[in-house]
């Protein structure tokens, strides 16, 4: 461990570790939003925000704020935090991390007696992970006017809305607009890397350059369920076949896409869904999801109108229709404030750190915080790159190293940032 840290990584890690028994015990870790284990989660949050001295609320976009008021509010708010919920089958660090670095800030300034003269607060976003009802960064969504009418109808599964849902959560879609911030100045966000840069070069920490922008659309065939053994070939409506077709397509058009240029590109097919979903009944109708994610808008572009003409070749071919080519969200690439990553890189610096800069292929809440404040994010390397997956794990003082990071530039930032509101 290293000594010189000005904060403490034991009370960091026993954070993460705490948060990490709430989960599904059939299937750790596993805390979705929404869910009973979710909001069990937060309250478990709730209490340590209050514990570190914060007052703490639901915002009305579901998001849960702990604030450390400022010697001066009127300098605005700098913010600190990630989410709380996982994916299905996650792991321990992904977004926790991120919290639990805000939380272990906070005690160490109270700590040292310091007093920031801008507020701080510690933000546990809701939802980031793609949601049951078909969306990623709900919270931050929420917070940045990035949430809207259309959004908020999408339904889970069973039929309930998003709407229902953030009510449920101690959020109100009806007063939505209060969520949204003009007071805050700087967001920062300790991730995990998700990748094995920073691991295979023995490196302590990333400073973000950019975040992928991520496209997800839906895709429906519909054509018709028969018996499996009586109709032949030449007569069936088969919706799989046009699905599967498009799932080969989308990895052909990523593998070009991502050879022929320096950007970065990929794109999968994670959800599929075949009804009735019998051995016996030929498939009546598929429904799939495409994730693409890249640095270059125009390679999403170019992406999407191939998919679009090849799909509904794929379904003319396998006589079936397509009856959804729907965006369900679009979020573009996005930049890295670069005197925010300048404080992170002196920060780093000053502890006697390794750093370089690298770009996020993963999404992140700090994409939509950037349309409302400057935003930037440190990333810490994570055992072979693995996350959403059980085995994901970041080192004790991994953590420690790039919670320091984040708290060397919080404290830089509160003498440095313009003194007005952007
Ligand atoms: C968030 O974890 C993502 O999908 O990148
Ligand atoms: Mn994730
Ligand atoms: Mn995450």
């Amino acid at each position: 461990m290293k000594t010189n840290l000005p904060l403490d990584g034991d009370r960091l890690w026993a954070d993460v570790m705490a948060l990490a028994e709430i989960t599904d015990p059939a299937r750790p870790y596993t805390r979705r939003s929404f869910t009973p284990l979710f909001r069990e989660g937060r309250a478990w949050l709730a209490r340590r925000f209050a514990d570190a001295g914060l007052t703490t609320r639901i915002d009305t976009a579901g998001n849960l704020i702990g604030r450390l008021e400022g010697t001066n509010p009127a300098l605005g708010v700098i913010a600190v935090g990630s989410h709380s919920d996982t994916v299905p089958s996650g792991g321990r660090f992904d977004g926790v991390a991120g919290i639990a670095t805000g939380l272990e800030i906070v005690r160490a300034l109270r700590q040292s007696g310091t007093r920031l003269s801008h507020t701080l607060e510690i933000i546990d976003f809701l939802a980031e992970e793609p949601s049951e009802y078909g969306l990623s960064c709900v919270g931050s969504r929420g917070m940045t006017g990035s949430l809207d009418g259309k959004m908020l109808d999408f339904t889970e599964p069973a039929g309930e809305s998003l709407r229902d849902a953030l009510r449920r959560v101690g959020g109100d879609p009806d007063r939505l607009a209060e969520a949204r911030r003009g007071d805050i100045q700087a967001f920062l966000e300790l991730h995990i890397e998700q990748g094995i840069v920073l691991e295979s070069r023995s490196l302590d920490v990333g400073i973000v350059t950019s975040i992928a922008g991520i496209r997800r659309i839906e895709v429906v065939f519909q054509g018709e369920a028969d018996h499996a053994g009586t109709t032949p070939i030449d007569l069936r409506h088969d919706a799989l076949v046009a699905a599967a077709n498009t799932v080969a397509t989308v990895r052909r058009l990523a593998e070009q896409l991502a050879v022929e240029g320096a950007d970065y590109f990929v794109a999968t097919v994670g959800i599929l869904t075949v009804e009735p979903s019998a051995s016996n009944i030929v498939p009546g109708r598929c429904r799939l999801i495409i994730d693409a994610r890249t640095t270059n808008a125009a390679l999403t572009k170019q992406f999407v109108e191939t998919i679009d003409r090849e799909s509904a070749a794929h379904a003319e071919a396998a006589r079936v229709s397509r009856t959804s080519f729907e965006t369900l969200s679009d979020g573009p690439p996005v930049a890295c404030d670069t005197d925010l990553r300048a404080a992170l890189r002196q920060g780093a610096r000053d502890l006697g750190l390794s750093e370089m800069d690298l770009p996020s292929g993963a999404g992140h809440d700090a994409a939509f915080m950037s349309r409302i404040c400057r935003s930037a994010m440190v990333f810490v390397p994570c055992r072979k790159g693995k996350s959403h997956a059980p085995e994901e794990w970041a080192d004790r003082e991994a953590l420690a190293t790039g919670a320091a990071v984040i708290y060397q530039a919080v404290r830089a930032l509160d003498q440095s940032l313009p003194q007005a509101a952007r």
